[in-house]
């Protein structure tokens, strides 16, 4: 089943700001790929924009954001006051750009989304810039969340079918390292990071609502429900209870 991320548009970058990690990434990511002036970096699955836009900010390079949901994209134009990034409708398997190309080709919380993986990597390599295996090839950059991070899930006690949804679409670091290579791409780096951070009851339950996360809509509708209540009655019973929240993203970078 695919989630829609047409009916989360609106209230998507309010349930999920981004945090001085992902901007520390994100600043990374672009010094590691040596981007200038004269590059084109993508984000592949770009949304709204949450990410593309601080990316634009911190680059002179042209930067293209691809997304199927037209609805994501309407979110990002409206916040794009500056025309700065090139918005285009389009798909991971079908890249809206020539052959050789990109210096940067960039998927943040998209891979999970994607049922033919291999295909969508095959294509990244097609529009990054050729390198010859060395320095100047282009990269691509996969930001996801590992095994691990399914199963220590900070909601997983409210709502146990959120482990049984997303290990299948969060496979361990190794198999996506393995499609990376069949795809064609060569110099894989694998980094695996922690994040810890406390969430106050209030904003774990407006998350929640929100279904902030895909796998919140995928849920039985009885299971989310009854999830929701227990939540709301732990805000409703002492506003200070704070949940604890342990992420762990693996930071993928393959080159051309
Ligand atoms: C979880 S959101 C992440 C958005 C953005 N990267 C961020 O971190 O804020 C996933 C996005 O991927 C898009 N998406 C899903 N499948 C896609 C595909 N095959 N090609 C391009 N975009 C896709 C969805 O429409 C959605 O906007």
């Amino acid at each position: 089943m695919s989630p829609s991320f047409a009916r989360i548009a609106p209230t998507y970058d309010a349930l999920r700001p981004l945090s001085a990690e992902d901007r520390a990434r994100l600043d990374a990511m672009l010094r590691e790929a040596a981007i200038d002036a004269g590059d084109l970096v993508i984000e592949v699955g770009c949304g709204t924009g949450r990410l593309t836009l601080p990316l634009a900010g911190l680059t002179r390079a042209r930067v293209m954001g691809v997304d199927t949901e037209a609805r994501m994209l309407d979110v990002a134009r409206a916040k794009d006051v500056a025309g700065r990034v090139e918005w285009v409708r389009g798909s991971a398997y079908r890249l809206p750009v020539a052959d050789g190309t990109a210096g940067l080709v960039v998927m943040v919380m998209v891979v999970h989304l994607l049922r033919q993986r291999t295909r969508a990597f095959g294509e990244a390599r097609r529009v990054l810039r050729p390198g010859g295996g060395g320095e100047g090839a282009g990269q691509l950059c996969i930001w996801t969340f590992t095994p691990r991070h399914v199963e220590e899930f900070y909601l997983n006690a409210f709502f146990p079918s959120i482990a049984v949804i997303d290990r299948p679409r969060f496979p361990a670091v190794g198999v996506l390292g393995d499609e990376l290579r069949r795809a064609g791409l060569a110099r894989i780096r694998i980094d695996v990071r922690e994040e810890l951070r406390g969430m106050e009851i209030a904003e774990v339950v407006d998350r929640v609502r929100g279904r902030y996360i895909s796998t919140l809509a995928m849920l039985p509708p009885l299971e989310y429900r009854l999830g929701l209540q227990r939540l709301e009655e732990m805000l409703a019973q002492d506003r200070t209870i704070t949940l604890a929240q342990r992420s762990e993203w693996a930071i993928i970078t393959a080159h051309k």
